[in-house]
């Protein structure tokens, strides 16, 4: 098995990896991570899917390729010039809503137990309001991050960051949590009950 073989790549990605790098902006998912994402995604049919980073909408096109069209995705972003080229890409999909503005405030208005699926793959909802994040989640829901094997965008200090989120996060109760040192380095949760 050559698992670097991803097949069935959504056709938007095209246009979206080339602004992308016109705007030099080096923090899309990769394609492992956005073929986890999209098999995930089917698994929720009807699902509601919240991402926070949208970045350029790599995994934004990557959720909306598993996602069934009952499903709807909200996706924030606090950078306009990132988010509109995922805007561009893939606003006329009527499955998914753009927000520009910050996660955190976001995540402290939103309302509990709401989301199937959460790619926080922004600060807010992994390093900060992380109890926030996963209080959106219903029974049954997935929380999903990357980047916790060493990256080159991180910033000075930020390693000794990543055990301390992966430690919390497996001491968490009423949720099953998973590790996987593959692609950028995964963590799933899934909620098993409300606490
Ligand atoms: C890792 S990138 C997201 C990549 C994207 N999910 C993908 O799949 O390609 C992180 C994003 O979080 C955004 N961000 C940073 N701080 C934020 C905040 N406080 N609220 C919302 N978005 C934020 C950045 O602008 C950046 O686009």
């Amino acid at each position: 098995m050559n698992d670097h073989e991803i097949t069935d790549v959504p056709s938007t990605l095209d246009t979206i990896r080339q602004e992308t790098e016109r705007v030099g902006f080096t923090l899309g998912s990769e394609p492992k991570t956005g073929a986890l994402l999209r098999a995930l995604a089917a698994s929720k049919p009807g699902g509601q899917f919240l991402e926070l980073g949208t970045g350029t909408g790599v995994g934004t096109a990557w959720l909306l390729s598993g996602m069934d069209a009952g499903s709807h995705l909200v996706s924030i972003d606090s950078d306009a010039k990132v988010s509109d080229i995922a805007r561009r890409n893939l606003g006329h999909d009527p499955r998914v809503t753009f927000h520009l503005g910050d996660g955190g405030e976001f995540l402290r208005k939103a309302t509990p137990q709401q989301f199937d699926f959460i790619y926080a793959d922004a600060w807010p909802g992994k390093f900060s309001h992380l109890d926030g994040a996963l209080s959106l989640l219903k029974i049954g829901g997935i929380y999903f991050i990357d980047d916790l094997l060493p990256q080159p965008s991180w910033p000075e200090g930020h390693a000794t960051k990543v055990p301390v989120l992966i430690a919390d996060l497996e001491r968490r109760r009423g949720f099953v949590a998973t590790k996987l040192a593959w692609a950028s380095g995964l963590m799933i949760l899934v909620r098993t009950r409300a606490v």
